[in-house]
C-alpha cells in the first residue's frame, strides 16, 4: 500500500492508474477506523474498483467553533494496518497545510440538503464537507466514491455536489454497520463511557421499533417518527436534538401516509452526540414518497 501526502503525488497516481486502465474507488474517511469504515473498502472493491485509495484527514473546515476538532481521536499507524489488511492500494493522508494552504478561500456550498437536521445546528458542517470531498476527488480522480448511509444527510448532499458540478463520479452508498447492541459504529463513539454508552442504544432502539412498526402496517410517518422519539425521551441520560422523517431520496419533510421514509435522528447523550436513522419501504421512481 503506498502512502501518498501531497495533492500532487496523489493527482499522479490517479494518472498512472487511469493510464493503466484500472477504474477508481475512493473511500473518504477521517480515521480512527473501525468496521464501518473497512465495509467501504469491500464495497469499493464489489463496485468493481480495480484502485482502491483510501483517505485519512480530519477535516478543519467541517467543525465548528467549539466542537472537538483537536481532540478528535487519531491513529494512523493502526489505521494504516487496517487499510492494508482490507486491500487498499494508495493511503492517501495530506495534511491541513497541504490540504488549506496559506490564502486558501475557495468553498463549495450546497444549498437545500444541507439545511436542517445536523445543517441547523452545525452551520459548518457540510461546507466544509462538500469543499474537502470536491479536492479529494480532484485529487484521486475517482470512477466511483463510497460513503456510508450512516451520515445520510451528508450522502445526500455529497451526491447534490457530484451531479451539480458534473464531476462524473459514481457516489455509492452502503449500508450502516452496528455494533452487537445495535448502536451505529462511530469513531466518536470513544466519548460514550458507562451509562452514557448503554443509554446510546435508545437511537436504534427506536429505529428498530418504528421499523417493526412498519412491517406491521404503519403507515403515518408521524406515528413512525413518534415511535422512535419515544424511545430516546424515555432514556433520561439522553437529550433529542432531532427526530424526523424525510422522503429518503430528496430529504423533503413528510408527514401523513408514506410508501417510504427515513426517520433521522440526533441526540446528546453525554459528551456525545450520536446520530442514526433506518429507510423504511422503498421509494418507486418517478413518484414522491408519500401516498
Ligand atoms: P468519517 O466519520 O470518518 O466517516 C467516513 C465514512 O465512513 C463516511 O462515508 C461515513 O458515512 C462512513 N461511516 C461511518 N460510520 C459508519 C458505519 N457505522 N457504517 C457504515 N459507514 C460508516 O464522514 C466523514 O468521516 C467525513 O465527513 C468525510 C466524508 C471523510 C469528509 O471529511
Amino acid at each position: 500500500m503506498e502512502r501518498i501526502r501531497t495533492p500532487a503525488a496523489m493527482r499522479a497516481w490517479a494518472d498512472a492508474r487511469r493510464a493503466e486502465g484500472a477504474r477508481i474507488g475512493l473511500v473518504p474517511t477521517m480515521g480512527y477506523l473501525h468496521e464501518g469504515h473497512v465495509s467501504l473498502v469491500r464495497v469499493a472493491k464489489g463496485a468493481d474498483c480495480s484502485a482502491v485509495a483510501a483517505s485519512i484527514f480530519v477535516n478543519p473546515t467541517q467543525f465548528g467553533q467549539g466542537e472537538d476538532f483537536e481532540k478528535y481521536p487519531r491513529d494512523e499507524e493502526r489505521d494504516l494496518a487496517m487499510f492494508e489488511a482490507a486491500g487498499v492500494d494508495a493511503a492517501y493522508l495530506p495534511g491541513v497545510e497541504e490540504m488549506y494552504p496559506g490564502g486558501h478561500q475557495t468553498f463549495v456550498d450546497v444549498t437545500g440538503v444541507s439545511r436542517g437536521l445536523c445543517g441547523a445546528t452545525r452551520p459548518a458542517l457540510f461546507r466544509g464537507v462538500a469543499t474537502v470531498v470536491a479536492k479529494l476527488f480532484l485529487a484521486s480522480k475517482p470512477h466511483a466514491a463510497v460513503f456510508g448511509e450512516k451520515d445520510y444527510q451528508q450522502l445526500a448532499v455529497i451526491r447534490a455536489m457530484t451531479r451539480d458540478l458534473d464531476f462524473g463520479v459514481e457516489i455509492v452508498g452502503a449500508p450502516i454497520v452496528r455494533e452487537e447492541d445495535g448502536l451505529a459504529m462511530s469513531s466518536r463513539n470513544v466519548y460514550l463511557k458507562g451509562e452514557d454508552r448503554i443509554a446510546a442504544r435508545c437511537l436504534s432502539r427506536g429505529l428498530f421499533r418504528a421499523r417493526a412498526l412498519f412491517d406491521a402496517g404503519e403507515r403515518d410517518a408521524g406515528i413512525l417518527v413518534g415511535a422512535a422519539r419515544k424511545e430516546i425521551e424515555s432514556e433520561p441520560r439522553a437529550k433529542i436534538e432531532y427526530a424526523e422523517g424525510r422522503d429518503p431520496d430528496t430529504l423533503a419533510p413528510l408527514t401523513g401516509k408514506v410508501h417510504a421514509v427515513t426517520i433521522l435522528l440526533a441526540a446528546k447523550v453525554g459528551p456525545a452526540r450520536p446520530i442514526d436513522n433506518v429507510t423504511l419501504g422503498k421509494r418507486i421512481p418517478g413518484r414522491d414518497a408519500s401516498c
